[in-house]
């Protein structure tokens, strides 16, 4: 059963996933040195004692399933569990580690785990928010405040980066992802992984990254979460596992398995995954943990009869740390006496977790992450919050802004503040909020107030309604505030509830009456902006026709309110550009830019004519395409210039444009490359992002934008399934976003 997925997915030819696979700084650290130490403990462990170390266990805080094992202390003494999660704050971190440290034979000090997923008491805006700053350096910064945060209150494991790509804003986890491009994805895990980690996992101020969740977890049937995928080899190759493997050659120190099945094989009982592919080909040196009782899950998946036959399968895969199953505690020894399960993948179990221990100097000092002078001094300092309110100015999107709706004009000096998010601390923290506190929120009434206070402009504040109930009971009270404002802005969105995990939504309208709130405060005719507050892409083509100006705000943390203000008054342009498509309507869905042009695609000379792919009753085009986003500014692209018509595997090839600041602000642009390949042994996607630049123009300026291309970046898996490229004719785009551009073509021989 367990060899399914190794003999369909066989024939794949990982060539790319032999090429270098540059170890990330992390490994560069004398690992013999460290064998060595734990080859000589492993050797006086008893058998018991390795098996404790495979234990994950939850402390009781924070948890997302069903509590397996309540009596934790006592199973730590016992010498029961190698790992905590959930457990953070240096007094109880440091009690639990006492209790492994001095009250076990062997005293091993415990991993501390827990989902540091955008940031620990400085909460940034969510990871989807994140990615659409397409700013590498700043995403990295965050998850080193982040990690340097956490371990200051005992955290050394942080569960992330999330690198699942996802297509189906149904799906509520894409709120913890990049979006649903797999080139920018990849870097954006390769930067996570860097900013969790650090030089060197041994410095206190980093930790040990997971990378989840392997794999294909983004792509569940209805964008149902947990739901069964069903994934072409292709399609899993080539655009799923590669933010994968891109950890992986960034050293990354851990690896989560997925909830779901691939090709019927969930991945908690995957050996193809976990060792032919992870181990073998990519030759991933961490450790794997499961996710939360996966191996448990084993049995309703139906491909285990109980538990013991669940933990056969999970070791024999490659599955090393059991979170919350408990079951290999319960089942090797007999597993092992039975021959069902072999010693030494338990040994290589126990070797890959003390090996992390050892790296993250756990063994020098069980209590170098409990440092009661760092968890006072250094959490949430001016510094991080301060980056925290520049990152939220970046991550916004500014989808439309009629008539320069935005900025708020100096002129106005009356605002009402309309609606369910415009003063809701607790949903700026997003979901997966780890330590984040409500009242450390910034909320945009909160933001729009310190900011209208120097400028002498009173702020009214009316809730309108709430998140999602059909009351309309606040409506007269807005309307008033409406009318006796001068500017209006509408707070409208998700509670930070509705995305995230087990939060996944069929109608992605604007929830309750919001919709019906904003046509009667629109209608009114003041000038008028919308600040969208949501986890995931919503479908609001009425909104958008009505409302003069729409910002996406997602969820931005902490500073949401302050970052928000900077923006709102002009302090600060948008430049936020989409990483995931927003769909006219959730029949769209799956939608994705980089989709497959098909032997029927509607001809622009004969729209109407029926036998074509398309809808009776909806266009295909989205409401707004990845990569979009507008800026105060406006942006002139010219003269693209390729440096060459041809090129060999030899050749690099410089795609230059000119980008113009036309228009009344200084601001930043975020320059898009794309590539179509028209022919291939296999079809290909209309366009495929392969670049991006992000430069600053001040009013009036011109710069020339040079991005690079050689044939490596064409790569893709041909009808022979070898990870390359083809010669023939492509056509390159370079714009501001994925449907639209300045076009050329050149030739690859
Ligand atoms: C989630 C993981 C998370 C884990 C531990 C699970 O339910 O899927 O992403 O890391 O819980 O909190």
């Amino acid at each position: 059963m367990k060899n399914q997925i190794h003999l369909f997915f066989s024939i794949a030819c990982f060539s790319f996933l032999f090429q270098s696979c540059n170890s990330g700084p992390n490994l560069k650290i004398d690992t013999n040195n460290y064998q060595k130490k734990v080859d000589s403990l492993i050797k006086i462990m008893t058998f018991d004692e390795k098996i404790g170390q495979l234990n994950l266990l939850a402390s009781g805080w924070d948890v997302t399933g069903p509590v397996m094992d309540p009596n934790y202390k006592q199973l730590i003494k016992q010498g029961k569990v190698g790992a905590i999660f959930n457990a953070y704050k240096v007094d109880y971190v440091a009690d639990l580690q006492r209790l492994a440290v001095e009250e076990t034979r062997l005293g091993i000090p415990l991993l501390f785990g827990y989902d540091v997923i955008h940031g620990y008491r400085t909460i940034f805006p969510i990871p989807l928010a994140q990615s659409c700053t397409w700013d590498l350096a700043m995403i990295e910064h965050s998850d080193r405040i982040a990690a340097s945060e956490a371990t200051a209150e005992g955290i050394n494991w942080a569960f992330a980066p999330m690198v699942d790509i996802s297509r189906d804003p149904r799906w509520g986890r894409v709120s913890e992802g990049a979006g649903e491009d797999t080139w920018l994805g990849s870097k954006i895990a390769a930067a996570r992984v860097r900013g969790f980690q650090g030089e060197s996992i041994y410095d206190e101020r980093t930790l040990l990254a997971c990378m989840k969740h392997f794999a294909a977890y983004g792509a569940p049937q209805a964008g149902r979460d947990y739901h069964t995928v069903d994934i072409s080899e292709r399609s899993l190759l080539e655009y799923y596992l590669p933010p994968f493997k891109a950890c992986v050659d960034a050293g990354v120190a851990s690896v989560m398995t997925s909830f779901n099945e691939i090709s019927g094989v969930p991945s908690s009982s995957n050996h193809w995954l976990y060792t032919d592919l992870l181990r073998d080909s990519w030759g991933f040196k961490g450790f794997v943990v499961t996710d939360y009782t996966s191996i448990y899950e084993l049995i309703p998946h139906g491909v285990a009869e109980d538990s013991a036959h669940a933990g056969e399968l999970a070791l024999n895969a490659g599955i090393q740390l059991d979170m919350q199953s408990s079951i290999y505690l319960k089942n090797l020894k007999n597993l092992v006496a039975t021959g069902k399960v072999n010693e030494t993948l338990i040994d290589k179990a126990v070797s890959d977790i003390l090996t992390a221990k050892y790296k993250l100097g756990l063994f020098d000092d069980p209590y170098r992450y409990c440092n009661k002078t760092r968890q006072e001094n250094e959490i949430m300092t001016q510094e991080s919050k301060d980056f925290a309110r520049q990152m939220v100015t970046k991550s916004c999107v500014l989808l439309k802004n009629d008539n320069q709706t935005l900025p708020i004009p100096e002129s106005v000096k009356k605002i009402a503040l309309i609606g369910p998010l415009g003063d809701a601390d607790v949903d700026m923290l997003g979901n997966w909020s780890a330590t984040g506190l409500a009242q450390n929120c910034v909320t945009l009434l909160d933001g729009l107030k310190s900011e209208g206070i120097n400028k002498n402009i009173q702020v009214h504040f009316v809730k309108g309604c709430n998140v999602n109930d059909d009351s309309t009971y606040g409506f007269n009270d807005a309307i008033k505030a409406a009318k006796n404002a001068d500017y209006v802005i509408l707070a409208l969105g998700e509670h930070r509830n509705m995305s995230g995990e087990a939060a996944s939504r069929t109608n992605l309208d604007l929830p309750g009456v919001q919709l019906h709130l904003a046509e009667k405060i629109i209608e009114l005719g003041k000038p008028t902006a919308v600040i969208l507050f949501n986890g995931r892409p919503l479908t609001i083509p009425e909104l958008n026709k009505k409302a003069p100006a729409i910002l996406e705000a997602w969820f931005g943390g902490v500073e949401s309110g302050n970052g928000i203000a900077d923006l709102l008054f002009g302090k600060a342009v948008p430049s936020g550009k989409l990483t995931m498509t927003f769909p006219l309507n959730v029949g769209q869905i799956p939608i994705h830019y980089n989709m497959k042009n098909n032997g029927r695609p509607v001809d622009p000379t004969n729209p109407e004519y029926q036998f074509r792919s398309k809808y009776l009753d909806s266009p295909n085009e989205p409401l707004f395409p990845f990569g979009y986003g507008l800026s105060y500014t406006t942006f002139e692209y010219s003269d693209l210039k390729l440096s060459a018509s041809e090129i060999t595997n030899t050749d690099t090839l410089l795609i230059q444009a000119r980008i113009t600041n036309t228009g009344n602000f200084d601001g930043e642009e975020i320059v898009q490359l794309y590539v179509h390949d028209l022919v291939g042994s296999v079809t290909r996607p209309v366009k495929e992002l392969k670049g991006f630049s992000k430069v600053f123009l001040t009013k009036g300026e011109s710069k020339t934008v040079t991005i690079k291309l050689t044939t490596n970046d064409l790569r893709f898996y041909t009808l022979d399934m070898l990870y390359a490229y083809e010669p023939g004719k492509f056509e390159v785009y370079i714009g501001p976003n994925s449907s639209t551009g300045l076009k050329d073509s050149f030739l690859v021989k």
